[in-house]
């Protein structure tokens, strides 16, 4: 496990110990770790309780490093390794649920309080108020997207874009398989669709995690710079869809939050084409792009039509799946606005005038 080497880590030691040692235990025997280890568990619980703590009250190093931990736990459901790891360990479980829990509350904090309430009871007016919720949140057409990347973004900044995009798109088939795990009916055909369009239609040329990865190539980025290139913005971003594609109870979210993930893309990619259009890159960024502009506009309406509306009639769903569209779509806006705050034109609006 690479270590935890950002400068801004040095303020909060205690974080940075604690997710280094958790860290170590990763790639250690699942049995092995519950043995040796048990007598650091208390210790360590309260650790991570003051790391979540120091989070939740606006800590940027804390926050950092609570997303940096889970997403390192998260590897180990997530990639199929060389070795035994510590996935199953029960200390790692009880780490796993202390950040799982800090995030949803974080997220659901940023929930304007009786929204979840308004959703109307019917199906397809449930539908529109969904939609309506994203159309008027400041995540639906941002200026990161429709101004910066559409006319501002040089090589660099498309290069940034990739590694920040491949929590999402470099795994989103592994999320469709997780989240399917339970559906029946409608719901289950419709995620296989999707998932078939993920695998190419059968063609393993044009799998869509593959076309991905090809874009690393146009940018020589590389699997193991792709960590420590993250911020804490990313990594929740990918962290928020594994948690909800993971746990069944949390499949409604999940259903909110995959839907408008597709829902946002075509629009977004538009002005991702047009950049890479505008800079001349290879095209298997254009290939990636352009389909799914088409595709997951295709998706998104499938989605809502065999998923989102069967699902409606359930009060449970109901508030779930606004819940999951929330947390999308909030986590969105945030992440846009960090971006769009490190962009090279945002440095160079923010320096002083010359001295006359
Ligand atoms: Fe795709
Ligand atoms: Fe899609």
């Amino acid at each position: 496990m690479p270590t935890t080497d950002r400068s801004t880590v040095l303020t909060s030691p205690d974080h940075a110990t604690v997710v280094d040692e958790v860290s170590s235990w990763l790639a250690i025997p699942a049995d092995e770790v519950d043995r040796k280890f048990r007598h650091d568990r208390e210790r360590v619980a309260t650790a991570v309780r003051q790391m979540n703590t120091d989070a939740l009250a606006g800590d940027p190093d804390a926050f950092y490093l609570q997303q940096l931990l889970l997403s390192r736990i998260y590897q180990t459901v997530m990639r199929i390794p060389e070795e035994p790891t510590a996935e199953g360990s029960v200390l790692v479980h009880e780490v796993t649920r202390l950040l799982e829990r800090a995030t949803i509350t974080a997220e659901d904090r940023r929930i304007q309080p009786g929204t979840l309430e308004s959703a109307p009871v019917e199906g397809r007016q449930y539908l529109s108020w969904l939609k309506d919720l994203v159309r008027g949140h400041r995540a639906f057409k941002h200026p990161y997207y429709t101004e910066f990347i559409n006319r501002s973004a040089r090589y660099e900044d498309l290069r940034t874009y990739v590694i920040q995009e491949s929590v999402v798109d470099g795994r989103f088939d592994d999320f469709l398989a997780m989240m399917q795990v339970g559906t029946a009916g409608p719901a289950k055909m419709e995620v296989a669709n999707n998932f078939w369009d993920e695998m190419g239609n059968g063609d393993p040329s044009q799998v869509h995690t593959r076309l991905f990865n090809l874009i690393y190539e146009v940018f020589d980025i590389r699997e193991q710079d792709l960590e420590a290139a993250m911020t804490a913005s990313d990594l929740l971003s990918g962290n928020l869809a594994v948690l909800l594609c993971r746990y069944r109870q949390l499949y409604p979210e999940a259903v909110g939050f995959l839907g408008m993930t597709e829902w946002l893309v075509p629009d977004r990619f538009r002005n991702v084409l047009r950049a890479w259009e505008r800079l001349g890159l290879p095209d298997v960024g254009i290939t990636y792009h352009r389909l799914h502009i088409t595709i997951d506009s295709q998706h998104a309406a499938g989605w809502f039509h065999n998923i989102v509306l069967p699902a409606a009639s359930s009060e449970y769903m109901r508030r779930g799946i606004a819940r999951g569209t929330l947390w999308r779509v909030n986590s969105s806006a945030r992440h846009l606005d960090e971006r769009l705050a490190n962009t090279w034109v945002a440095a160079q609006a923010a320096q002083p005038v010359a001295a006359e």
